[in-house]
């Protein structure tokens, strides 16, 4: 294929496109790549080029890219129902869905036993949000309030937005958002310094201190188990988190935990819950549920919230509430095909092994002077790299490119998210690539 094939495209997309989280006066300056097609971890660009899709096309493929059987799921579904509404009907993938998701839910001192289907992260940020507003409402008193915590990323609407802490990205908003209050984030503290555990021991009296003054108010806490992930893979001790359930629970208010980044086997438990061992009253699940295929997101909720929207119609605790494309059909059997799957080639265990695989082959690299931190859990690992004038981060990915492999950075911490079920030769191609791609930057 002639190498003008993707200069062609990337012309008509400029003259055409608005992309997201772009700044579209530098779009072709980074040369983005035109993807053709792509097979289990590969991506092939218009031109023919290959390259290891390191971050798991923004995290959410789990075998890969095109995996024979759920293609043929989702050929199946196709054959018999491409949609139906879920409101006022129902089918067979979105209650077998359920049924699935329920059945790999974390168990504990409560039991999430009923799901809710939205359409992707942001979507269902924003279920969670609206049902422990209207728990609260339907519980006893309405508790306006939202804890979120420092560096926190939900998503892009606006109620998510409400319960983000990333400026650059939320502070434009400000006067639009929800009634919050920030509570320190373990990465606030440095973990370097003090240990992991200590951190987290002062983020959690941080929150306490919030609970105590705001918590009559405060109709949940959400966060990111185990790991911020858009605020770059800032990873934090379990510790943290099961104080955030005790803390929650004492103050009466529901602890959603978003687990649409760490969920699904993407740090070496099926849920980042569990490392922890707690069970959060809200679980939001998306990005790698359907396997990196189609957009489908769910809200997994105890009884006790579920019943509390139960009553006559006339009553008005109906949660009204939810999307034209809910359990879409072809999405629901391709995540159906996915979870089974990844129970039939244990999938989340290869993922434990292959994270610690990745934590060996990343250890020499904080040799390098550039590098300035590196952490990880599971298959979710970022590198930090030492500031160099602008956009260190995108320079190195650039230079992992030419090696191809495939990356995008947060800033200055190149993040690295293969597909769970990555090989261990691309495992160490990845790396390698990394490693190299630093060198050339900072030579
Ligand atoms: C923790 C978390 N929540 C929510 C979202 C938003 O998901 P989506 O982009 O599918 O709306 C993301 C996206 O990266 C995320 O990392």
């Amino acid at each position: 294929m002639p190498k003008t094939e993707s200069s062609a495209w990337l012309a008509r997309d400029a003259a055409a496109v608005w992309h997201p989280f772009t700044q579209h006066s530098r779009w072709l300056d980074d040369e983005p790549t035109v993807v053709e097609r792509a097979e289990g971890p590969w991506l092939y660009d218009i031109d023919g080029n290959k390259y290891l899709d390191g971050v798991s096309s923004l995290w959410v493929t789990t075998f890969g890219h095109r995996e024979p059987a759920i293609d043929a799921a989702i050929r199946d579904q196709l054959g018999r129902l491409d949609h139906a509404t879920f409101l006022g009907a129902t089918h067979r993938p979105g209650i077998e869905l359920a049924e699935e998701l329920l059945a790999t839910a974390p168990r504990g001192d409560r039991a999430l036993g009923k799901v809710f289907y939205a359409g992707d992260g942001s979507s269902a940020v924003e279920a969670a949000l609206k049902m422990a507003y209207q728990y609260s409402v339907q519980t006893g008193r309405a508790k306006p309030l939202f804890v979120r915590l420092a560096q926190a990323y939900h998503g892009d609407t606006l109620g998510s937005v409400s319960v983000g802490g990333i400026d650059l990205f939320h502070a434009t908003y400000k006067p639009l958002l929800l009634k919050t209050v920030e509570a320190p984030s373990p990465a606030d503290f440095d973990r370097r310094a003090t240990g992991e555990a200590e951190a987290a021991a002062e983020a959690a009296a941080g929150l306490e201190k919030v609970m105590a003054e705001h918590g009559e108010e405060v109709c949940a806490i959400i966060l990111e188990p185990m790991v911020q992930a858009a605020a770059g893979i800032l990873t934090y001790d379990a510790a943290y988190l099961a104080a955030a359930r005790r803390i929650a629970d004492r103050h009466g208010a529901l602890l959603i935990c978003d687990e649409v980044a760490v969920g699904v086997g993407r740090t070496g438990r099926m849920w980042a819950s569990e490392h922890a061992g707690i069970v959060p009253d809200l679980l939001i699940a998306a990005k790698g549920l359907t396997a990196g295929y189609l957009p489908l997101s769910a809200v997994l909720t105890t009884d006790e919230v579920y019943e509390a929207f139960l009553g006559a119609p006339a009553e008005a605790r109906t949660f009204f509430h939810g999307h034209t494309y809910t359990a879409n059909p072809l999405c629901a059997a391709a995540a159906l095909a996915n979870l089974r799957l990844m129970r039939e080639r244990s999938l989340v265990e290869h993922a434990e092994k292959l994270g610690d695989r990745l934590g060996v082959l990343l250890a020499p690299l904080a040799e390098r002077e550039a590098v300035t931190d590196i952490r990880r859990l599971g298959v979710m690992a970022a590198v930090d790299v030492a500031d160099k004038g602008e956009r260190a981060g995108v320079a190195v990915c650039r230079a992992a490119k030419k090696r191809g492999v495939w990356l995008r950075p947060l800033g200055n911490s190149v993040v690295l998210m293969p597909p769970l079920a990555l090989r261990d030769e691309e495992a160490e191609l990845l790396v390698g690539a990394l490693d190299e791609a630093i060198a050339e930057v900072y030579a």
